[in-house]
């Protein structure tokens, strides 16, 4: 790998052959295969015009609207459309944030300081809400009350919901969908709790905001979720999802100016320039909400009604397909566009089976075992499937088939003892140096990560441990020492040798 910061410069052609020679190692943003992560329309031609669009605002600065009206009037806009698609009426307000995890940050933040008189305040959060949340209470230590889902609809009560509500609540969150499962959480009753309570009501339509309305129009039953529905007070959707702007674009709406107005940082305390900040960021790149802004404009409201009427089919051929795998089964009916699916069969490992389907070119994700839910497959459906979705049954067939005969992956019994047993804190970072070089996450030399085993080995730890595990390995593989030969990490899994069923795995 070049140096980022050589003694002379070096040519831009040259640069840009290693950048293309860097991309060659990951998954592919296009072409349908790729279930997560990324969101492609699978359009011609929108990647060019964002890219323009993105080049002539790269370096205008959100910092002070005054400075660059051009960035604060594609803000607005955005922000108009968004409340048009969401139920928004004359008072809402909203704010362009740079993704999901900021806009959920910046409504628990809201909601909390929108209540100073409350000591501890506290987020009634489902489980299968969006881990952002669980990030926005630490950042800003909120305390969460988490509401299990219920193991047959896979989706909170709203009863449940109603009765974690307490004096110090000052959020209730719902998702439209959850992503998980893509299921929608009953949205209305959640809120209609909140409302009699008081407490604010956010609903996380990041993932789905930008579909549903249109799946809705398509004729496709799509409960209320949004800003009509008396309680919520505030809803994120994600422009970098199912709008496919390029990333780093989410947008946050309140019902009022009122309620919004506690998100507002502005700092005049010092002797330099005035501050007053919507998000986290101070200076924001005006690149991305070109982008986004070229992007809704260039589509438009018919190009996304197609673009929803494309992901529903493929959606529902995808699911047709995995019912019809012996082994297999969908862990919910699809409501939006997710299919999600596990294993009924012990020697058909779903963590090995994403890893099979790898191997053929189809890159799922892997969700882990949690709270007596079995591992599972997520699938983020987008437009450009559509034109793949026929050749996914076969393909699923002969991973399944791969799958069965390798067995479950093989974890040495001594790491799997390990995560059952050790308390987060017993995890030195020397010790899960040595377990991420045994399975293979570093220094093989091989050409990347087996994460059936990996997944495996995390199933078999409590969260606490899985999360100390996972802390330490993103510290590994985000060190210089972890790439010593200056390769970067391939994307590509690495298929692990025939096994015994692990009884925590998938
Ligand atoms: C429902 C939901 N909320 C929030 C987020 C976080 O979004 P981001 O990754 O843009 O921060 C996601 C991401 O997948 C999501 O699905």
């Amino acid at each position: 790998m070049a140096d980022a910061l050589p003694a002379v410069g070096v040519p831009a052609e040259q640069i840009l052959a290693e950048l293309r020679e860097l991309r060659g190692h990951d998954l592919p943003t296009h072409g349908g295969r790729l279930f997560a992560y990324v969101y492609d329309s699978g359009r011609t031609g929108l990647d060019e015009l964002v890219a323009s669009a993105n080049a002539l605002c790269a370096h205008v600065n959100g910092l002070d609207p005054t400075v660059f009206p051009s960035l604060s009037t594609m803000e607005r806009e955005l922000v108009a459309a968004a409340a048009r698609l969401l139920g928004g009426d004359p008072d809402t307000v909203g704010n362009v944030t740079g993704g999901g995890t900021e806009s959920l940050i910046l409504a628990v933040k809201t909601a909390r300081d929108a209540r100073p008189d409350i000591a501890q305040p506290r987020l009634v959060l489902p489980a299968s809400g969006h881990a952002a949340f669980g990030k926005a209470a630490s950042y800003l230590r909120v305390a969460l009350d988490v509401v299990p889902i219920d193991p047959v609809t896979l989706r909170p009560s709203a009863a449940d919901m109603a009765a974690a509500i307490g004096p110090d609540t000052v959020l209730v969150a719902a998702s439209a969908p959850a992503y998980p499962y893509g299921l929608m959480d009953p949205v209305a009753d959640i809120a209609a709790a909140a409302l009699a309570a008081g407490v604010r009501c956010h609903v996380d339509a990041c993932f789905g905001g930008w579909s549903l309305p249109y799946l809705r129009r398509l004729g496709q039953p799509v409960p209320p979720f949004d800003l009509s529905v008396p309680g919520v007070t505030s809803i994120s959707v994600d422009l970098h999802k199912y709008a496919y702007a390029s990333k780093g674009v989410s947008v946050l709406l309140h019902r009022s100016a009122p309620m919004r107005r506690p998100q507002y940082f502005a700092w005049a305390g010092w002797p330099g320039y005035t501050v007053v900040n919507p998000g986290i960021s101070s200076t924001r790149p005006g690149g991305p909400i070109a982008g986004a802004y070229a992007t809704l404009r260039h589509i438009g409201d018919a190009g996304y009604l197609e673009l929803a009427r494309a992901t529903r089919d493929a959606v529902r051929d995808l699911a047709a397909a995995v019912s019809t795998v012996d082994g297999l089964r969908l862990m919910a009916e699809p409501e939006t566009t997710v299919v999600c699916f596990t294993s009924t069969d012990p020697w058909l490992d779903v963590f090995v089976l994403a890893d099979e389907l790898a191997a053929r070119g189809w890159y799922t994700q892997a969700q882990l075992a949690f709270a007596g839910l079995p591992g599972s497959i997520h699938l983020s459906v987008t437009a450009s499937v559509a034109p793949q979705v026929a050749q996914f049954p076969a393909a699923l067939a002969a991973a399944a088939a791969a799958a069965r005969a390798a067995g479950p992956p093989r974890v040495p019994a001594h790491l799997l003892d390990l995560a059952g047993t050790l308390a987060p804190e017993q995890l030195t970072p020397e010790l899960v140096a040595r377990i991420a070089t045994e399975l293979g996450l570093v220094g093989t030399g091989r050409a990347g990560p087996a994460m059936a085993a990996v997944n495996t080995l995390l199933c078999a730890a409590p969260v606490p441990v899985r999360e100390r595990l996972l802390v330490e390995f993103g510290s590994l593989l985000q060190s210089p020492a972890a790439h010593p030969a200056g390769a970067p990490a391939a994307a590509q899994p690495v298929v692990q040798p025939a096994g015994q069923p692990a009884a925590a795995g998938g």
